[in-house]
């Protein structure tokens, strides 16, 4: 483990564009379960995930009886907006701090790494902590609108002051597409990065698994001088792919991660900090 943490951090420190991507086993540690993990949501629930799987069809259909549905019935992660970030936020922002952590693109709809301090963060699957208008897609803190009274005063679905366009949670539901401006942003810095740091996903879900497979198809070429002193040019992986996930995942198993870092990303994240830390101040 330890020689994994020490080769995580030259990874890091040699990276020119590294960026992260998170997934619910980012905020486990804050006291939010996860859905596939022994605890998770899903596994513990399967009528639940049947049911979220039905989620935006009725929303499409009864958009009104959506909102009533979810504003009577608790979040099944829990009071969001009481969590706290954990070490392993802590350790993402610092990496942002310090100029290698450029983005990180989260799965999570908690909004932790903005809590802890990393200012650019592409919300895959939206945030709970907001509402979004279906059609414009427009943006709004969830405090914007008061939802208990539309629905006391009969008024719901919540309409869009902009464009009069229907307004549901920002969080991103199974079959909802994906935000256009967050799946375009996603795949840039896919395209962009030479380093990905993947943490806490199990990376079943797509199109947000898809990102890392991109990132791992491309190649760059690198010059090399054999032992006679001629040049040569090899084409090589463009991007260093690091899990840090509690158990292997299908990127482990098809091989489109470099390496897994196995354990708690509350625990690894920043070791692989405080080994950067040491690295560089040399
Ligand atoms: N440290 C590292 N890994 C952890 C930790 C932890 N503290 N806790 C859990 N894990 C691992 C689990 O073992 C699992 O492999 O994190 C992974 C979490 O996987 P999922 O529960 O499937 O969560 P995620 O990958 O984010 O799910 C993707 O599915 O239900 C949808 O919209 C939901 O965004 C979610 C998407």
């Amino acid at each position: 483990m330890d020689q994994l943490i020490e080769k995580a951090a030259r990874n890091l420190i040699d990276s020119e564009y590294a960026i992260a991507l998170s997934g619910a086993g980012m905020s486990t540690e804050s006291g939010i379960p996860d859905f596939r993990g022994p605890s998770g949501v899903w596994t513990t629930n399967p009528e639940a995930e049947r049911r979220a799987y039905r989620g935006y069809e009725k929303f499409v259909e009864d958009p009104k009886g959506w909102w009533e549905e979810r504003l009577s019935s608790p979040s099944l992660l829990g009071d969001l907006e009481k969590a706290m970030p954990n070490p392993g936020h802590y350790a993402l922002a610092e990496l942002g701090q310090m100029g290698i952590l450029k983005c990180v693109i989260t799965q999570n709809v908690d909004g932790l790494h903005e809590k802890a301090g990393f200012n650019k963060v592409l919300e895959y699957h939206g945030s709970v902590l907001k509402l979004r208008c279906v059609s414009c897609a427009s943006r709004f803190g969830r405090g914007e609108f008061d939802l208990e009274k539309l629905m006391r005063e009969n008024k719901l679905p919540p309409h869009c002051p902009k464009c009069g366009g229907i307004i549901k949670s920002d969080s991103v539901a199974f079959g909802e597409p994906i935000p256009v401006d967050v799946a375009h942003r996603s795949l840039e810095e896919a395209w962009k990065c030479d380093l990905m740091l993947i943490c806490g996903t199990s990376a079943v879900v797509y199109p947000f698994a898809s990102l890392p497979r991109i990132a791992g198809e491309r190649k760059t070429e690198r010059e090399s001088k054999t032992e006679t002193g001629i040049y040569m040019v090899q084409e090589v992986p463009a991007v260093t792919i690091i899990e840090v996930n509690a158990g292997p995942t299908p990127l482990t198993t098809d091989s489109v991660s470099d390496y897994l870092i196995q354990g708690k990303t509350g625990e690894i994240l920043p070791r692989i900090v405080e080994a950067v830390k040491r690295i560089t101040s040399r």
